[in-house]
């Protein structure tokens, strides 16, 4: 039982006396404690380390006020776990030293014991929840299949993927087989978490929105039905799929909680399209943050009165900017408490 049932009382639908808060990223990079630790130890030492995960976890909590911790980790330490390696290079991002690419690569991706090789998330979930002590709920994540596939066959990040759609086009049949493995690796790992204490999942399907309405039925959505599906009857599950706007109809038949809506689609269209019912999250462009604190307040007023204030989860539209002010993430927040 958390203090602050505001965000799991969300995602049942139920009436609030004003919706809840998180922001995408949140754990990160535009916060000076967080930058502090980055000097001293590096991105997956921090993410393999729970007092470190902790800590991080904990900080929007403290100093922004936001109503659901999300976990510090990363979608790609699923690839790790599956014998791809993953580095993080600085100035490049996340890079894959052997990308998957043929046959021959794919065999040598595994489905592992999660347990042994990402034993440190489970430790790290333990550990939040016992320093949270029940004061806001934890989210657990993970990458949607789609964008998994597009890190272990790219290699890199990409304003396109064109390595990873080729790879698709090309040789289907590997595709829908690692599709197939990195979808059975996350749902073990996502009820880990669960049964470590996580009390929601949301899916980020960072780059469905790269993919044709037709593809993503192809190579996105079945994968991320068989997580929901999976994990609906465990606990609650918010799917985010950026760009994917098309994908509202069958998102909001799927058994999940919420979906995720970015900057690009207005809440009246994300109503309309997921059929009205569902809660939906979202949707400020980070980039609005840069504004003036009084236009951001201005803003999460209409926003709030353009979604509802029911069945709503007030969120950016996708993750926060590094070089956002802490002060103007805290008014967003403050906006949507002072509503
Ligand atoms: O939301 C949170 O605060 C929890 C932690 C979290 C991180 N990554 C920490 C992180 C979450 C939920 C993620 C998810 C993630 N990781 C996604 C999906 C969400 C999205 O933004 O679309 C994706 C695509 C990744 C892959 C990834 N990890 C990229 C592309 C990068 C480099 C670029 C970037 O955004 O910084 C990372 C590194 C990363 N993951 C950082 C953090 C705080 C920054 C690197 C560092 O601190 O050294």
């Amino acid at each position: 039982m958390n203090k602050n049932e505001l965000f799991l009382k969300a995602l049942k639908g139920e009436v609030l006396e004003r919706p809840p808060v998180w922001m995408m990223r949140q754990a990160g990079r535009y916060l000076p404690d967080f930058m502090r630790l980055k000097k001293k130890y590096d991105f997956f030492t921090r993410c393999q380390t729970p007092e470190l995960a902790t800590e991080i976890t904990l900080m929007p909590i403290d100093q922004i006020g936001v109503d659901a911790a999300i976990l510090f980790s990363d979608i790609l330490v699923v690839l790790q776990a599956m014998n791809i390696p993953v580095e993080m290079r600085e100035g490049v991002g996340p890079f894959l030293p052997t990308p998957i690419r043929t046959s021959v690569d794919l065999d040598q991706v595994i489905v592992p014991d999660i347990e042994e090789s990402l034993g440190y998330v489970l430790d790290a979930v333990k550990m939040t929840q016992a320093e949270l002590n029940g004061s806001v709920p934890l989210i657990g994540f993970g990458g949607s299949p789609w964008t998994l596939l597009c890190y272990a066959v790219q290699g890199q990040g990409s304003k396109t993927f064109d390595i990873a759609k080729e790879f698709c086009f090309k040789e289907e049949v590997l595709a829908h087989q690692l599709l197939q493995k990195i979808t059975d690796t996350s749902i073990a790992y996502l009820r880990a978490k669960v049964a470590a204490g996580a009390d929601a999942i949301q899916l980020f399907d960072s780059w469905g929105g790269l993919l044709s309405p037709e593809d993503y039925q192809k190579f996105s959505w079945p994968y991320l039905q068989q997580i929901v599906d999976a994990l609906k009857d465990i606990t609650p599950v918010i799917v985010f799929g950026k760009g994917c706007w098309f994908a509202l109809p069958e998102m909001a038949k799927s058994g999940a909680s919420a979906l995720g809506v970015d900057w690009t689609c207005s809440a009246r269209n994300a109503r309309y399209l997921s059929g009205g019912q569902i809660t939906l999250q979202g949707n400020y462009d980070p980039a609005r943050l840069f504004s003036p604190i009084f236009q951001i307040k201005k803003d999460v007023k209409q926003m709030i009165d353009a979604f509802g204030k029911d069945r709503y989860i007030v969120n950016l539209g996708h993750g926060i900017l590094p070089n956002i002010p802490v002060d103007h993430a805290k008014a967003f927040v403050d906006a949507v408490k002072e509503y």
